[in-house]
C-alpha cells in the first residue's frame, strides 16, 4: 500500500496557460540537483537526525510498549501537556487511527486502553474544565518538551505535579508523570531525573516539528492502542521512495518542487483539503510543518527573501459548502492540495427513499463513501476549469503504515522546498520575538534589556480603538 501524488491538475495540458508546462519544470532541474545535493550531504554528516528515526528505533518501540502494557491498566485518562511539535503530531496520529468518539467509548471498545487528552495551550479554561472531566488522581501525564523550556508546557506541568502531590504525596505523584525531552538540554531533563519521573528521550539532532516519529508522538500513540511499529515502518518504506533524485520518481521531492514552481509565480498559500475526517488534523500538523520551517526572512547567505507559502487548513467535503467558492473564483494565489483515500474504513448506504423527488432520489442506493469521492472528483474537476492549482495525495486506505509514509512524505517535502528556498527549514527565529518579550514582561533574569525595549517601545493610542 503506497501513498500516490498525481499532479496532472498542475499541469498546462490539464489547466491551461495557469499550468506548468513540463519545459518550465525541466529548467529547474539546477536547482533540484542542488537542493537534492544539499539534503544528501546533511544527512551524511548527521545533520538530520530525524531521517533516521524509522530505522533506529527498535529497542524505544520496545520500551515503550512495554511502559505502556505496565501502566495502562491504572489509569482512566493519559494526557499529553506540549505545545507545537508536542502536541500536533499525537493529535493528528490519535484523530487518523482511532475512533473519532475514542474517549466516548466504553473502555473495552477502546482495547482497554485510557481515554487521551492533549492540553496544547494556557487559555485558562482549558485545564479547568479538564480537571472538571477527568480524575486527576487517575491520569497519567506525559510532559513533552524538546526544549525542556516552554512557558506553556513547563507551567501546565506546574500547576498539575502540585495538585498531584497534595492529593497524593510526592511518591504516589511520581508515578502519574512520564517526560519526554531531551537527553541533555533544558530544566526539563534535570528536573525529571531529580524527582525520579519516567524519562522518554527525543534525540539532540530531531527538532520539535519534525519529531512525531520520537517518543513525542510514539508513547501517546501506544497509549491508545496504536501500532507505533506500523507507522515507523511506513516511514521507512517512504524514505526508500524518497531515495532517489530522480524528481520524477520521487513523491516527496516532487510535492516540494510543484509548491516551489508555483511559490515562484506568487502562489503564497496553500490550502491542505483532506477528505476524510480522519485526515483532518494532518492539516494542522502540516501548517505547523509547512509554515514554521518555510517562512522565513532571511536565506543561509543573509540576504533578506521574505519567503514561505501560507498553510490553510480545509476539510472536503464540509468546506465546500464554506470556502471553496474562493477557491475557485478568487485571486490565483493557492494551490490546492487534495487528501483523499481509495478505501474508507466503513461503508455506509443511503436508503432509497423519495424516489419520486428529483432532487433526493438519485441518492437512493448511493453510498456515503461514493458521494464524498465524487464530491472530491467534481471539485478537483472545477478547480481545474477554472484554471486552479490543485493537486492530489491518495492513501489506499489510513492504516498505521500509510499514515507513517504520509508524515515522512510531508516531513522530507518541507525539508527539500527548504533547499530549493535556499533557507534553514529547521529554526523558527521568529517565534523567538514573542517568546523574549513574555519572558520579559514577567521579569524573568537575564530579560532585562528586552524589557527595557520593550517599555520604550511606542504605546497604543486610544484614537485607534472604538
Ligand atoms: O517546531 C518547533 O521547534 C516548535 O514548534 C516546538 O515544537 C514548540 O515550540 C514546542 O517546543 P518544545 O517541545 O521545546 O516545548
Amino acid at each position: 500500500m503506497k501513498l500516490r501524488i498525481d499532479y496532472n491538475n498542475m499541469m498546462r495540458r490539464m489547466l491551461g496557460a495557469e499550468g506548468f508546462s513540463t519545459e518550465e519544470l525541466d529548467a529547474l532541474a539546477p536547482e533540484v540537483a542542488r537542493a537534492a545535493k544539499a539534503l544528501k550531504e546533511k544527512r551524511k554528516s548527521g545533520g538530520m537526525d530525524w531521517r533516521d528515526l524509522p530505522h533506529n528505533q527498535a529497542e524505544v518501540v520496545k520500551e515503550i510498549t512495554e511502559y505502556a502494557n505496565e501502566m495502562k491498566d491504572e489509569f482512566d485518562a493519559f494526557v499529553v501537556l506540549g505545545i507545537g511539535g508536542s502536541a500536533l503530531g499525537p493529535a493528528a496520529v490519535q484523530q487518523a487511527l482511532n475512533h473519532p468518539y475514542y474517549n466516548e467509548l466504553p473502555r473495552e471498545k477502546r482495547g482497554g486502553w485510557p481515554k487521551l487528552y492533549i492540553a496544547d495551550n494556557v487559555d485558562p479554561e482549558r485545564l479547568t474544565y479538564l480537571f472538571e472531566t477527568v480524575d486527576i488522581t487517575k491520569c497519567l501525564f506525559n510532559v513533552i518538551s524538546k526544549s525542556g523550556s516552554t512557558s506553556e508546557t513547563m507551567s501546565q506541568f506546574m500547576i498539575i505535579k502540585e495538585i498531584l502531590e497534595e492529593r497524593l504525596g510526592k511518591e504516589g505523584a511520581g508515578r502519574h508523570i512520564v517526560c519526554t525531552t531531551d537527553s541533555a538540554k533544558g530544566n526539563l531533563i534535570t528536573i525529571a531525573k531529580a524527582e525520579g519521573y519516567k524519562i522518554f528521550i527525543i534525540p539532540s539532532g530531531v527538532g520539535g516539528r519534525f519529531s512525531e516519529l520520537t517518543p513525542v508522538g510514539l508513547l501517546p500513540a501506544a497509549f491508545c492502542g496504536i501500532d507505533i511499529a506500523g507507522l515507523l515502518e511506513g516511514a521507512a518504506q517512504m524514505d526508500a521512495m524518497c531515495e532517489t533524485g530522480d524528481i520524477k520518481q520521487n513523491p516527496a521531492f516532487m510535492f516540494a518542487l510543484l509548491q516551489y514552481a508555483g511559490m515562484k509565480k506568487g502562489k503564497n498559500i496553500t490550502v491542505m483539503l483532506p477528505y476524510a475526517d480522519s485526515l483532518k488534523y494532518i492539516s494542522d500538523w502540516f501548517a505547523q510543518l509547512w509554515a514554521e520551517s518555510l517562512g522565513k526572512r532571511y536565506d543561509v547567505n543573509g540576504e533578506e527573501v521574505n519567503v514561505g507559502q501560507t498553510p490553510v487548513k480545509a476539510l472536503g467535503v464540509t468546506d465546500q459548502h464554506s470556502q471553496v467558492q474562493l477557491y475557485v473564483e478568487g485571486p490565483y494565489d493557492k494551490i490546492v492540495v487534495f487528501l483523499g483515500v481509495d478505501e474508507y474504513r466503513e461503508t455506509i448506504k443511503i436508503p432509497k427513499l423519495y424516489e419520486d423527488v428529483p432532487s433526493l432520489g438519485f441518492l437512493g442506493g448511493v453510498t456515503h463513501n461514493d458521494l464524498i469521492k465524487t464530491e472530491q472528483f467534481a471539485t478537483e474537476y472545477a478547480l481545474t476549469k477554472s484554471g486552479r492549482l490543485n493537486m492530489t495525495l491518495t492513501l489506499p486506505k489510513v492504516t498505521a503504515q500509510t499514515l507513517g509514509q504520509l508524515l515522512y512524505f510531508f516531513e522530507v517535502a518541507t525539508a527539500f522546498a527548504g533547499e530549493l528556498l535556499n533557507i534553514d527549514a529547521f529554526d523558527q527565529p521568529g517565534v523567538e520575538e514573542g517568546k523574549n518579550a513574555t519572558y520579559a514582561m514577567f521579569g524573568r533574569p537575564g530579560y532585562a534589556e528586552k524589557k527595557k525595549e520593550l517599555d520604550s517601545a511606542q504605546i497604543k493610542d486610544d484614537k485607534y480603538i472604538i
